[in-house]
């Protein structure tokens, strides 16, 4: 059963929250990087092991995204604020849906490729052990690998170009509502940072994120 609503997020939800803010900001930078520098002879083999790197650290925010849905599913958010326009809170609903539907289908998107590839390239988890593959598609036959594993690369890539407008789009609207309204969006995930107005005495409990 989820809890009642709280005033603020707690400190295990705002440190999982930033921790895969920044993580997923290196996984885009590590993709486009690598996806240019393995056809340059000079970085090639700095691409292979970001390759390995960006496959290990991929594979992590599953899991923590796993623990970070459990989390959600188990607690209340932070009500929104009740001068916020409902229309506002449907949207900033909507965008916090899509963007765990993202980081969830895009490793998805990422572990399925590699287990289609027809490299056949392992995955060694931060070089501690092998990561397997997933059956299915690593047990294709060699020549419906390859149209599989281009298709999952664009779904991969389209995923995470789409991930990375949302956030610039869930980023502007929390300092929208630090600058402009003034309110305790923000704040409430950042705790240091004082909002200038007072959380409203009575905010909207439904609706969270
Ligand atoms: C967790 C979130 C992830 C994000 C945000 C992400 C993001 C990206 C991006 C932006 C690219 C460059 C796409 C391009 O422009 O061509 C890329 C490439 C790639 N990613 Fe990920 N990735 C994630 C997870 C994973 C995982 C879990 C795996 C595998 C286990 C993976 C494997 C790859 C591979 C192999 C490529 C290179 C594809 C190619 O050769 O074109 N990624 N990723």
């Amino acid at each position: 059963m989820p809890q009642a609503p709280r005033s603020r997020y707690t400190y295990g939800a705002i440190i999982l929250h930033w921790l895969m803010a920044f993580a997923l900001a290196g996984m885009v930078v590590s993709g486009l990087w690598m996806t240019g520098a393995i056809d340059r002879a000079d970085d090639r083999a700095l691409a292979f092991r970001v390759y390995q790197l960006h496959k290990s650290f991929g594979l992590s925010l599953l899991v923590l995204l796993a623990v970070r849905l459990a989390w959600r599913l188990t607690h209340r958010p932070p009500a929104l604020p009740a001068t916020m326009a409902k229309a506002m809170r449907g949207i900033a609903h909507v965008t916090h849906w899509a963007l765990y539907v993202l980081m969830a289908a895009i490793p998805l998107a990422g572990w399925a490729m590699v287990s289609a590839s027809v490299w056949d390239l392992p995955t060694i988890w931060f070089g501690l052990f092998e990561w397997p593959h997933l059956p299915g598609l690593a047990d294709l036959p060699v020549d419906r690998k390859g149209p599989v594993e281009e298709t999952l690369k664009t779904v991969h890539r389209l995923l995470a170009y789409g991930l990375a407008g949302i956030v610039l789009i869930h980023a502007g609207a929390a300092l929208k509502h630090h600058v402009i309204d003034g309110d305790d969006i923000l704040s409430r995930m950042i705790p240091m940072l004082k909002p200038k107005r007072k959380p409203d005495p009575d905010p909207h409990p439904e609706a969270g994120a």
